[in-house]
């Protein structure tokens, strides 16, 4: 969603860092961008509808330049996608602030101020923390860090802030609370930003601010950084280990055709941490152990894309580990009563490690009295593993196609792991298993890449897809979520609306949709269900609908007229969702292509959801 960079440096003009910065964090999802600069005498600004390189032109046209300057990304919440509703904000030609996040209490403080006299000329949240910043300075003397320190009390709600005033060429104030922002350092050189990918062309230095976090900061680094009591504190300056080369489309056509072609390599760099260091407790943290051995039970909490992740999860929870798994959506367990259990283990999972929803679940769960909590996650130092008590990292890379590729079924490596894990742990899974378990994991990227040779079958069958309305995926057991995440990938990318069923429950309703014009793609892997699959597959081709089956090499399917079949390799067992999920992703992407959709930035959506 929304974006932050900002830039002092002693040496350079600010304006290609925050134009490059901005670019790096279009991934995330924005429909609006602008910047403002510190020329010396006064804050210029430059804000477009639309494209950051838009933006990026009429600064340069405009010939803006300075040694200090803000930059944002807008993904509209408050008010339309207008100029005037695009950040940065100005208060009183002094105050200029970039803002993620929402200001819960805006309507009441937006009274206060006009009751003061400030008029607003958008109808954004923010414009509220510029006028209440203003208006602090003025009363307090001219002190910007004060006046940033006393106007945040007022705020409710979760922000990352970004302030530079026209008073002060050298100097920039910065706040969080509940959005992530960092700090990072060159020589003679300060950026913050809020996510690592829009500084690493120009340093790897980076210190992650914590919430309620109020820094002064200069060109030489930061000057004061108080926490949320008051307090002088330090952040750790770490080497951020993001590749450049991961922000890049390096010869793919789009992200999302990289990532997914990807995956072989991340999904075996995540199983090495299980093929190298055992399926031990300690990958997950070093108090795992213990408290792997008080649960009794596990709650899942995801959304998207991450919430099939832990459907699958469940299977192999239960039937390898024998545990108890639940798993719900995150944005709906956080406002219902729940029954607290301190033996239960939460697990969050998500890629950006800061989805506004699953992070609120996460302290819901803890407020009613969960004790353990274990984050599964893609982005290192996010809010999510930094507020569990165990986490462990996906070893995807970054991931920059909204539509989540790599990340899911990296994500499904750990969860295999977990269950593995578990399952010895408590006396499940003998030696003997454990080293078969091993083998599958070791096998699995060479299956990937197998599949990922199907993208001409897969792409002969997207112009079927191309022009229908709708479409059904069917799976059964371990495979409804797979189904469940084509369905998903289908709707982001094409438009085109899409649904998933286990494949049983067709009769009990959705199969009175299906007709000539609703394509049936059904996942039926040779496992125990084959054989209720193809009956509930007989059920659409009785009502004239047309089958696109993805099935294994070895399982004895003819293809006849409306049923059209693709075979992933042969069947590899219990890892086998993660196979049939490459030829999901690639229909999707091919059907995308044909239909001339916008692939890696579909529209309204966007790629961590930091808002309610
Ligand atoms: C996946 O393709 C989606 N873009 C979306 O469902 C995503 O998985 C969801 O918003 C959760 O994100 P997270 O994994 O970063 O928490």
């Amino acid at each position: 969603m929304c974006g932050i960079v900002g830039a002092l440096r002693k040496n350079a003009n600010v304006v290609d860092f925050l134009t490059d910065g901005l670019a790096r964090l279009e991934y995330r999802g924005y429909d609006s961008a602008g910047i403002a600069v510190h020329n010396g005498d006064e804050i210029k600004r430059v804000r477009r509808v639309g494209r950051v390189q838009n933006m990026a032109q009429a600064a340069h046209a405009k010939n803006l330049t300075g040694h200090i300057g803000i930059g944002h990304t807008r993904w509209a919440t408050h008010g339309g996608v207008t100029e005037p509703n695009a950040h940065p904000h100005i208060s009183g030609g002094l105050i200029s602030v970039v803002h993620n996040g929402i200001i819960e209490n805006f309507e009441a403080e937006r009274e206060r101020l006009q009751a003061l006299g400030y008029e607003f000329n958008s109808q954004t949240d923010t414009e509220v923390i510029a006028h209440s910043i203003h208006h602090e300075y003025s009363q307090n003397g001219g002190d910007l860090y004060r006046a940033v320190q006393t106007a945040s009390l007022r705020f409710h709600g979760a922000y990352a802030i970004a302030v530079i005033c026209a008073d002060d060429p050298n100097h920039m104030v910065v706040a969080r609370m509940g959005c992530p922002l960092l700090v990072a350092f060159g020589d003679d050189e300060t950026f913050i930003a809020s996510d690592v990918s829009a500084v690493i062309a120009f340093t790897r230095k980076v210190a992650y601010l914590e919430d309620g976090d109020i820094a002064l900061l200069s060109a030489s680094g930061i000057e004061t950084l108080l926490d949320k009591q008051g307090n002088v504190a330090n952040r750790n300056t770490k080497i951020s280990e993001l590749s450049l080369a991961s922000l890049e489309l390096g010869g793919h056509s789009h992200f999302m055709q990289k990532e997914i072609y990807e995956q072989p390599k991340a999904v075996a760099d995540t199983a090495e941490i299980f093929l190298d260091g055992g399926f031990v407790p300690e990958n997950f943290g070093e108090t795992a152990r213990q408290i792997f051995s008080q649960i009794n039970s596990i709650k899942i909490l995801a959304c998207g894309t991450s919430y099939y992740a832990a459907l699958t999860g469940k299977y192999w929870l239960e039937s390898i580990a024998k545990i108890r798994c639940d798993v719900e959506i995150a944005s709906e367990y956080r406002y219902r009563d729940v029954i607290s259990d301190e033996n239960e283990l939460i697990i969050t999972i998500s890629q950006s490690g800061e989805t506004l929803d699953t992070m609120e679940a996460l302290k819901y769960a803890q407020a009613q009295g969960h004790k353990h909590s274990l984050s599964i996650c893609n982005v290192m130092e996010s809010a999510l593993p930094r507020s569990s008590s165990l986490a462990i990292y996906t070893r995807a890379g970054a991931e920059i196609g909204v539509a989540s590729t790599k990340a899911f079924t990296t994500q499904l490596v750990i969860l295999f792991g977990l269950a593995v894990t578990l399952g010895h742990l408590r006396g499940h899974v003998s030696d003997e298993q454990l080293t078969n378990y091993a083998e599958e994991l070791r096998l699995l990227p060479g299956s990937i890449q197998h599949a990922l040779n199907l993208e001409p079958q897969l792409s002969a069958w997207a112009k079927d897809f191309a022009t229908k309305p709708s479409a059904l995926f069917l799976g059964r057991g371990i495979h409804y979520p797979i189904a469940l995440e084509g369905a998903l990938k289908l709707k982001e990318l094409t438009y085109i609306h899409a649904e998933a069923y286990p494949a049983g429950e067709l009769k009990h309703g959705p199969l009175a949709l299906v007709d000539e014009n609703m394509p049936v793609v059904v996942i039926a892997p040779n496992d125990n269900l084959l054989d209720k699959v193809k009956a509930n597959m007989q059920e659409v081709g009785a009502r004239g609908g047309e089958l696109f089956v993805l099935t294994d090499l070895d399982s004895d399917f003819t293809e006849t007229d409306g049923v059209h079949i693709i075979r992933t390799p042969r069947h590899i067992g219990v890892l086998s969702p993660i196979v049939h999920t490459i030829a999901v992703q690639l229909l999707s992407y091919h059907v995308a292509l044909v239909r001339g959709t916008d692939v890696d930035k579909p529209r309204n959506l966007a790629k961590s959801v930091t808002v309610e």
